[in-house]
């Protein structure tokens, strides 16, 4: 049946920050975008699946000062890695360009444009924090320091993880610039403005009434920020910057945020130039003829006012098309908790593909995806229950217990009556739809596996196992049998193919050809042959997912040698035994006790048990090993510890040591220590010996 209307669909994801690699967590909403472009596109819609790398700001600038090298030459490494992760999870665009391009500086130049003629730019002078050692402004995230409301120390610089208070980092006490550790001053600079309020009566309504949104986004944005003036938005900042100039205001650059999402229209506008399409006909109101295109963004929700509020204001003033939907998703936790490098859940993609099948992960994401803003959580024993069970299981299985006994003969001439089992399949297909389309891919998948049981039901009734052993004149029984498994197995994958594009092509080679449209889980097909059955997709092991953790362990910090243990302590050093037997008083008279001091003065150095979870060389450093040690939970830190030399990195990762955890973060030469390793040395070259708690004491401990 044609479609009656074919849609144009354009659909994005967030673009990635082009300064890390791509995570388990940024993959919900990948695969999720993907999952509805090819649902989309399967149903015969015209819809093109855009994204791009975000690649300006501060964190880029620093990324690429501290390895060397120039900020282009960073971003495209970053590039080749992140489409190479993309491509592993089957992750499909139509266009992944890059903020950094020709078409984005022309497409902000004209946004930019829109806003100066409506008047909607000012300027200010700002007082910010500046860094006078590594001659940068700092972004809050940059400074650390003791909070104003409750005196905790290290507290990041707008917010108190203590208190909760928030802040500006001018206020902090004792603020230190994670970058050099310097003293931040502060320094006043000026600022381009858009003065949003001018549009808020627009944003009341198309926030409140576009139906863009789901109410509870719209009821977060009118509680939040609606129901007061809107701020101005600081939309530049001063060099030095890695972004674009703005071309009426030199020495001033467009904020991260400005150019990222016009990263979108970019994308189209040079997705277009490759296939001759026009940008309008995407991004222009349409005609009364002419109906205009849909736009759907993909965002988490962490990023939901940059999308919600700037973002249709900007697209407003430019007199582009709005978004017809922002979907808005939560984020990932993994056995129940936030993403951890300590704790090795911190899972690139890139681990994930070393170790599992890219469509499982596709497919528990598919299964836990409601549509709805709650956090989803990936728990390691859950997703291989799931896997196992429903792919392995329900699906696979129908097809590896029935496949060969066709392998001669071809599938039945005439569909063979199968008891209503393949058009009440059929019929699932309307809710099966409906619920892609609303982005509740669970109910989805859901409405999938009750037919899958049910036809594993139709299997396990018939057996044909005992038909092929009945002899020849069961032969006619046992392929109606087999033909009616296989086309309840191939309108499966129809179903499936939006979230599991690689399987579907397999079971398009076992049997009917490549999957292509929605359609075909409305027929069954009638005397065609088929391939061997080759095995789809094997059961989840334990240590498949036990290695992935201990990879990513590994990963978190950079690698040191693959084979170090990271969960259990090594063995004692070797270098422990050197020391005599014999306790003289060498070590005493070499260096004589420091002058008293009270249990106040003790107090104040906060030694804490920590667990070191990478251990690199410093190459150009002699004596340097490079730490990152975890106290637990998140917390990690890097300090450079004196003892290349005495212990190898292999033998101190996963080992128990005691660190000086509030020691005020220095500059070296090599990055920044943020504390400092308690070992033991005498005088001469007798070695370097670091502390060990007793078995038991837990990364975060205090000495007491
Ligand atoms: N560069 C911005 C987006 C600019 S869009 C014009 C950005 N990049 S990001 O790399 O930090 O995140 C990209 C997307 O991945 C965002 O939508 C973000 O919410 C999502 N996620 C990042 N970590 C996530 C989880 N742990 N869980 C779920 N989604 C997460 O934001
Ligand atoms: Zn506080």
């Amino acid at each position: 049946m044609p479609q009656l209307r074919s849609r144009r669909i354009l659909v994005t994801s967030a673009l990635p920050y082009a300064n890390g690699h791509i995570h388990l967590g940024h993959l919900v909403e990948y695969i999720q975008t993907d999952i509805f472009v090819r649902f989309q596109k399967l149903r015969g819609h015209r819809a093109i699946y855009l994204c791009a790398d975000d690649t300006h700001g501060t964190a880029i600038m620093i990324r690429a000062r501290a390895e060397g090298r120039s900020e282009k030459d960073l971003i495209a490494g970053m590039r080749e890695a992140h489409l190479a992760d993309f491509a592993g999870f089957q992750i499909a665009f139509d266009h992944y360009g890059s903020t950094d391009s020709d078409a984005n500086r022309q497409r902000c130049g004209e946004v930019w444009q829109s806003l100066r003629a409506r008047g909607l730019v000012t300027s200010r002078e700002v007082k910010q924090l500046y860094d006078p050692v590594a001659g940068v402004f700092l972004a809050d995230r940059f400074v650390r320091g003791t909070c104003p409301k409750c005196n905790a120390a290290d507290q990041y610089g707008d917010s108190c993880e203590q208190c909760g208070a928030t802040y500006s980092p001018a206020d902090l006490i004792h603020p230190t610039s994670t970058l050099s550790g310097a003293r931040p001053e502060v320094r006043s600079a000026e600022h381009l403005f858009v003065t949003l309020e001018t549009l808020h009566e627009f944003l009341n309504e198309w926030t409140q009434h576009s139906g863009a949104l789901d109410l509870q986004i719209a009821n977060y944005l009118s509680g939040h920020f609606l129901g007061a003036p809107l701020r101005d938005w600081d939309i530049s900042r001063p060099a030095p910057y890695f972004g674009f100039e703005i071309p009426d205001a030199p020495g001033h650059f467009w904020y991260v945020w400005f150019d990222a999402p016009i990263g979108y229209l970019a994308a189209t506008s040079e997705w277009c130039d490759a296939h001759g399409e026009s940008f309008d006909a995407w991004w222009r109101r349409g005609d009364a003829n002419v109906p205009p295109a849909e736009i759907h963004h993909f965002i988490g929700k962490d990023i939901t006012y940059f999308h919600t509020l700037f973002w249709p204001a900007m697209l407003e003033v430019a007199g582009l098309s709005l978004p017809s939907r922002v979907r808005v998703h939560g984020f990932l936790t993994i056995n129940g908790q936030k993403m951890s490098k300590s704790r090795g859940t911190f899972v690139l993609a890139r681990s994930y593909l070393d170790h599992l099948d890219p469509g499982m992960l596709r497919y528990f994401y598919a299964s836990k995806l409601s549509g709805s803003i709650d956090d989803i959580d990936l728990n390691l024993e859950e997703f291989a229950a799931k896997v196992n069970s429903d792919l392995v299981g329900k699906v696979v299985n129908l097809a590896s217990r029935t496949a060969r006994w066709l392998e001669a003969t071809g599938l039945s001439h005439t569909y063979p009556e199968d008891g209503g089992l393949f058009a009440q399949a059929a019929v699932d297909g309307v809710a099966i739809a409906e619920a892609y389309e609303q982005g509740d891919f669970a109910r989805a998948m859901r409405t999938v596996m009750l037919a899958a049981d049910r036809a594993n039901v139709y299997v396990d009734t018939e057996q044909p196992w005992k038909l092929a052993k009945a002899g020849p004149e069961s032969a006619g029984k046992l392929q109606d049998v087999a033909s009616v498994a296989i086309n309840l197995f191939r309108q499966l994958a129809v179903y499936l193919s939006p979230v599991l594009p690689h399987f579907s092509e397999q079971v398009g080679a076992l049997v009917g050809g490549q999957i292509t449209s929605w359609e075909e889980s409305q027929r069954p097909l009638e005397g065609v042959a088929i391939g061997v059955f080759q095995p789809l997709m094997r059961r989840v092991e334990a240590a498949q997912m036990e290695a992935m953790l201990a990879a990513s362990l590994q990963q978190s910090c950079k690698p040191v040698k693959e084979t170090a243990s990271m969960l259990t302590p090594p063995e004692s050093d070797a270098t422990r035994v050197a020391h005599t037997p014999i306790d003289s008083g060498e070590a005493l008279a070499a260096e004589p006790l420091a002058p008293e001091c009270t249990i106040d003065d003790f107090s104040k150095i906060d030694l804490r048990v920590a667990r070191i979870v990478c251990a690199e060389e410093v190459a150009e450093a002699k004596k340097l090993l490079k730490l990152t040690i975890s106290l637990g939970g998140d917390t990690v830190r890097t300090v450079f510890a004196g003892i290349k030399g005495f212990h190898t990195p292999e033998s101190l990762v996963g080992r128990l040591v005691v660190v000086v955890a509030n020691l005020a973060p220095r500059q070296m030469k090599f990055g920044l220590s943020e504390g400092m390793v308690a070992a033991a040395s005498g005088a001469g070259a007798q070695g370097v010996y670091l502390l060990s708690p007793d078995s038991g004491a837990l990364p975060g401990m205090r000495l007491h």
